[in-house]
């Protein structure tokens, strides 16, 4: 539902070459296994070429001479190349199948990882489902073309030099005449394999766009039904769903003509090798045993120019994939540890803002933001909805750098820190919790693999959930389902207090912790969050009245300005935009902003 499809990560056409070099020092390591594979192709080759080797000889010498103990030989002779062709062709093919995926496992892993990696912006301009798409089908179509069509090219190459070499030795006027009609299969494949290719390209689109259907609409399932759109969203998805399905008969009309055709010129040899074999044959410049292995080898031939043009279709579609997936590979994200970059070690825990202006797209959100957050206290941020409170936590995180100005913590600016050193020491609490599915444990635990379970529980008991968590039927190793589903909006809050508690950072940002709990429950967790901004540099986001009374420092922010600054007292007797604001809450009684 998100995402501007002017700004997200475009393929750029790469050269097949660039994909084939790349493909190939993927494989490179593995070259032992890629040689024996080739020598069984080799062998596959020769033998293919061999059987009907066998038909002349008993058509023109055998059958004349009544060469009755040949027979057996003969019998011999085909079924041992069959048996042989079985073990060399599947050496090969499952030799190759390893070398694919072996290869793109490692590809794979890569994407993943980079992806990891990449800038919280990425995301935003990405579709998840896209990402998805792009790890597993785009990955699938490289990996077929490294195993099964690389291998077949080979095998057909091999076939082809052999029977064109015969062909040409035995008779090379008919093995022109044979070779004419190869420019118009050429032709054939060049216009089907194009038009295939088109139908394709929309069958990949749509299936990119029905995962993102699958993906939002599965998400925001509760959504969906609240609004009774259920059948709405059938019907949008029948909508893709029909793209998808127009997409895939148009490629299968193609694909169904193409063959016949293939066929039909194939005929045509046929026809010209019965005649013109025939007359020479009577001229006696050929035998019958030759024109019956020509015809045998004019189906062999079929199938290399046939399977050349799927092939050609497969690398067209795997460019197609490998310029998806460069797209991701190439982008560099921006926010990352900087050369030589220092660890941060936090004394005080002073942060300060030097003028700093930031957009997200084009719009500046924050503007000339000059503001110090003193160590070891706690400091209020306020202001309107959408006024760039939740953004200054997402600049101190280095989610997002600055466009102008820069930030520093104790004097040290955060840009020439590493990012783990500086996000280890911030813990965070954030607007919208999120879990991970796993267990109450592993969700509390999350990034401190080490923290004993006494340490868990101590948190989980400040942060008042502990009282929740025992009455679970699995206590701490009770799920809690994909994104959390299955507990409250107080419960989850809990949770991620406990988290930054264990986490035990040095900074702590609180983005409306306490939005989502009860007055009770709020006044129960007021010691724990006492105790988790105690001595560390706090910056709270909160539309409480008391939450914000205790902070030593306040500062206003609207439109993306800091508007006012002081303690509670100062700004009240200010008159100013505070003053407004905390009038409104008691006359609503409700929340600040
Ligand atoms: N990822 C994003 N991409 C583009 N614009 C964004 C993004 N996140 C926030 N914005 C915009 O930035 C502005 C400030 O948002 P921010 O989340 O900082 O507001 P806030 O003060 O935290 O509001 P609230 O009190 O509602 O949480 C808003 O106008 C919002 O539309
Ligand atoms: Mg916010």
């Amino acid at each position: 539902m998100r995402g501007n499809p002017s700004l997200e990560e475009k393929p750029r056409k790469q050269s097949v070459r660039q994909m084939f070099a790349d493909l190939f020092s993927r494989v490179r390591p593995q070259w032992r296994l890629i040689i024996i594979a080739m020598i069984a192709v080799l062998f596959v080759a020769l033998i293919e070429f061999a059987i009907p080797q066998f038909i002349q000889f008993t058509i023109d010498i055998v059958i004349p001479e009544q060469q009755l103990d040949m027979l057996g030989w003969i019998f011999a002779g085909v079924i041992g190349g069959a048996i042989l062709l079985v073990g060399f062709q599947f050496t090969g093919s499952y030799l190759m199948a390893i070398v694919g995926q072996r290869a793109l496992y490692e590809l794979r892993n890569d994407l993943y990882k980079h992806m990891q990696h990449a800038d919280v912006s990425f995301f935003d301009r990405n579709r998840t489902g896209d990402l998805m798409s792009r790890m597993t089908n785009d990955v699938n179509m490289l990996q077929q073309l490294l195993s099964s069509g690389l291998l077949n090219l080979l095998t057909d190459i091999f076939i082809f030099i052999a029977i064109s070499t015969y062909m040409f030795y035995v008779n090379w006027q008919l093995a022109t005449l044979i070779l004419v009609t190869f420019p118009l299969l050429f032709y054939l494949t060049r216009y089907f394999g194009k038009r295939i290719r088109k139908a394709y390209l929309k069958v990949q689109g749509s299936l990119a766009d029905m995962n993102n259907h699958l993906q939002d609409t599965f998400s925001g399932v509760r959504l969906v039904k609240s609004f009774a759109m259920e059948d709405y969203e059938a019907e949008r998805f029948s909508e893709r769903n029909e793209t998808n399905r127009h997409a895939n008969i148009d490629a299968a009309k193609n694909f169904s003509l193409f063959g016949p055709m293939v066929n039909f010129v194939n005929y045509i040899g046929m026809g010209a090798v019965v005649v013109f074999g025939a007359l020479q044959t009577m001229e006696g410049n050929m035998t019958v045993g030759m024109i019956a292995t020509f015809l045998v080898y004019l189906r062999l031939l079929q199938n290399p120019i046939r399977r050349v043009s799927r092939l050609m279709n497969t690398i067209q579609q795997a460019a197609a994939a490998y310029d998806r997936i460069m797209a991701i590979l190439e982008t560099r994200p921006a926010i990352q540890d900087p050369p030589s970059a220092k660890t941060l070690s936090i004394k005080h825990g002073e942060i300060t803002f030097h003028d700093v202006t930031f957009a997200y797209e084009e719009t500046n959100v924050l503007k000339h933001i000059d503001v110090r957050f003193q160590g070891g206290k706690t400091t209020a941020l306020v202001g309107p909805s959408g006024s760039g409170k939740t953004t200054i936590t997402q600049l101190l995180t280095r989610f997002y750098d600055p466009g102008e100005g820069s930030i520093t913590i104790d004097g040290t600016p955060i840009d020439e820190v590493t990012l783990s050193s500086l996000r280890s020491q911030i813990g965070v609490v954030s607007q919208d919790v999120v879990l991970v599915n796993g267990t109450i444990r592993d969700n509390i635990a999350y990034g401190q693999a080490n923290a004993c379970m006494n340490e868990i529980k101590t948190a989980a008991q400040i942060a008042h959930a502990e009282g929740f968590i025992k009455e679970l039927p699995d206590g701490y190793d009770s799920m809690v389902g994909e994104r959390g589903v299955k507990l409250s909006g107080g419960q989850k809050q809990r949770i991620s207090i406990a988290r930054a508690l264990l986490k035990d950072p040095k900074i702590i940002l609180l983005d409306e912790a306490t939005s989502a709990l009860d007055t009770e429950a709020e006044k129960a967790i007021q010691a724990g969050l006492a105790q988790l901004l105690q001595d560390r540099t706090a910056l709270v986001i909160a539309h409480r009245l008391s939450t914000i009374q205790n902070a030593d420092h306040i500062i206003v922010l609207d439109e993306g300005r800091v508007v006012e600054q002081g303690t509670h007292e100062e700004l009240l007797r200010f008159n100013g935009r505070y003053q407004h604001l905390h009038r409104m809450q008691y006359s609503k009684q409700g929340v600040f902003s």
